[in-house]
């Protein structure tokens, strides 16, 4: 099993580009079950979870030309079946964004549901609940939902009780194509559910209000339109090498990135001593020779502070001046890296959703084990700063959600080498 082998200390300097989100790309490729014509989608982050998705639609009989330049041209009028079987699903959740696309167009899906996962629970009830709403019939049956419509589902007035990102795009999609109008109450307010509705509506689809927590959908018969359309950039992935350059005392820019994007990663990295320049698609942060002072964070749905930078940001804060709270408010069992960053040296107390981290002078290499696809990024982070060699393991998780990041970090001046 490949392994990072990482010699920390080396301030890191330069300028990377941001690939496509992953979080985008998946609902996209999703929603191109939808599309009555082939369409190009462009900007797809070459990552495990793309490829478990390809091979995903691949299975339902859809046809994918690869172009060059991680551009794809897919068509799913060449569809066999409505199944996504539990192999793929189990090794990647978001698998069940197929539910609300192959229901909506195809009348039925046999999806398997996704069990538990490393980070928590992780139930899908607000899925299923508001495609019941819209006329569906679903059982679960065999560890899989069977999921069936007569004619067309039937546009709802809906309301999450939480809010939730895959939820809301499944039930974007369900609804392009229902019978009359849907209200989704609550909506998740992300930027990569903006991006699926720019997606959707390109392609012929009525809706409205993506990116704040009322979003309105029209139901159209059909999407018909020829359409090209790039991937949002990834936040998470800037938002990561931004951290990296902190924790480093470094200075790097990150292009291909709109900073509107990332404003409450930038608020914080601010308070640790950053200096930041925000251009258009571009952002510089220097924090050259400076040691990081803790900041305090909660993460919260967007425009909050993401989850998915809570491990990130636990590791800035193991190395930084003073004493940082970190409430993890999304995900019941998301603190996994604590374990492993003590073993580097952290101090960290974990008291329920709650981490207090008091920053220590070094933390030193040791081998250590990714867990989930954020904690491992904390730990690559880690390894960056600390004295010594850190041998990471298990880094398929970080290949889930990170394009090349040894050629990335390598560029930027990291030591750092991949063993097979
Ligand atoms: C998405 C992101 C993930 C990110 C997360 C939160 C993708 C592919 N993944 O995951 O990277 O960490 O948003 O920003 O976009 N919940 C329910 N019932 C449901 C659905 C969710 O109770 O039916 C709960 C979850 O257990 C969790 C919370 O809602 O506590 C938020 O989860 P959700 O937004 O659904 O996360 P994902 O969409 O799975």
């Amino acid at each position: 099993m490949d392994k990072l082998i990482i010699q920390g200390g080396n301030p890191l300097q330069g300028q990377i580009a941001i690939s496509g989100a992953k979080n985008a790309a998946l609902p996209i490729l999703a929603a191109t079950l939808l599309a009555k014509t082939p369409v190009v989608i462009a900007n797809i982050p070459h990552l495990h979870d793309i490829t478990t998705t390809i091979e995903l639609l691949g299975q339902m009989g859809v046809s994918i030309v690869m172009r060059d330049n991680m551009c794809m041209q897919v068509d799913a009028n060449t569809l066999t079946q409505c199944y996504a079987p539990y192999e793929l699903v189990k090794t990647m959740r978001a698998s069940i964004l197929v539910l609300g696309p192959l229901l909506s167009r195809f009348g039925e899906a046999y999806v398997s549901l996704p069990g538990g996962c490393a980070i928590g629970t992780r139930p899908v009830d607000l899925h299923i609940n508001g495609m019941r709403a819209m006329g569906a019939d679903i059982e679960i049956e065999n560890g899989y939902l069977k999921a069936r419509c007569s004619g067309r589902l039937k546009g709802a007035d809906l309301h999450l009780d939480t809010i939730t990102v895959t939820g809301t795009e499944n039930l974007i999609m369900a609804a392009v194509l229902a019978d009359g109008k849907t209200v989704i109450n609550n909506a998740a307010r992300e930027p990569e559910i903006v991006d699926l509705a720019n997606f959707l509506n390109q392609l012929g689809a009525k809706i409205a209000g993506a990116g704040t927590s009322i979003i309105t959908i029209d139901g159209v018969s059909e999407l018909t339109n020829n359409i090209e359309y790039p991937i949002l950039s990834d936040r998470i992935e800037a938002g990561t090498y931004l951290t990296a350059a902190t924790i480093t005392g470094g200075k790097v820019t990150i292009t291909n990135i709109s900073p509107h994007l990332l404003e409450s990663v930038v608020v914080k990295l601010r308070q640790t001593g950053a200096e930041i320049t925000c251009e258009d698609d571009q952002i510089t942060l220097d924090m050259t020779g400076k040691r990081p002072k803790a900041v305090d964070i909660v993460t919260a749905p967007f425009p909050g502070f993401p989850t998915d930078m809570q491990a990130q940001f636990m590791a800035l804060n193991t190395i930084a001046k003073g004493q940082a709270r970190i409430e993890e408010t999304i995900f019941e069992n998301r603190f996994m890296h604590i374990q492993e960053l003590q073993r580097m040296g952290a101090d960290i107390q974990h008291l329920g959703n709650t981490a207090i981290v008091t920053g220590v002078d070094h933390l030193s290499g040791a081998c250590v084990m990714a867990t989930d696809l954020r904690a491992s990024a904390s730990l690559v982070l880690a390894g960056l700063v600390a004295k010594e060699k850190t041998t990471i393991e298990r880094i398929y998780h970080i290949d889930r959600g990170y394009e090349r990041i040894e050629e990335k970090l390598l560029l930027l001046g990291a030591d750092i080498k991949r063993v097979v």
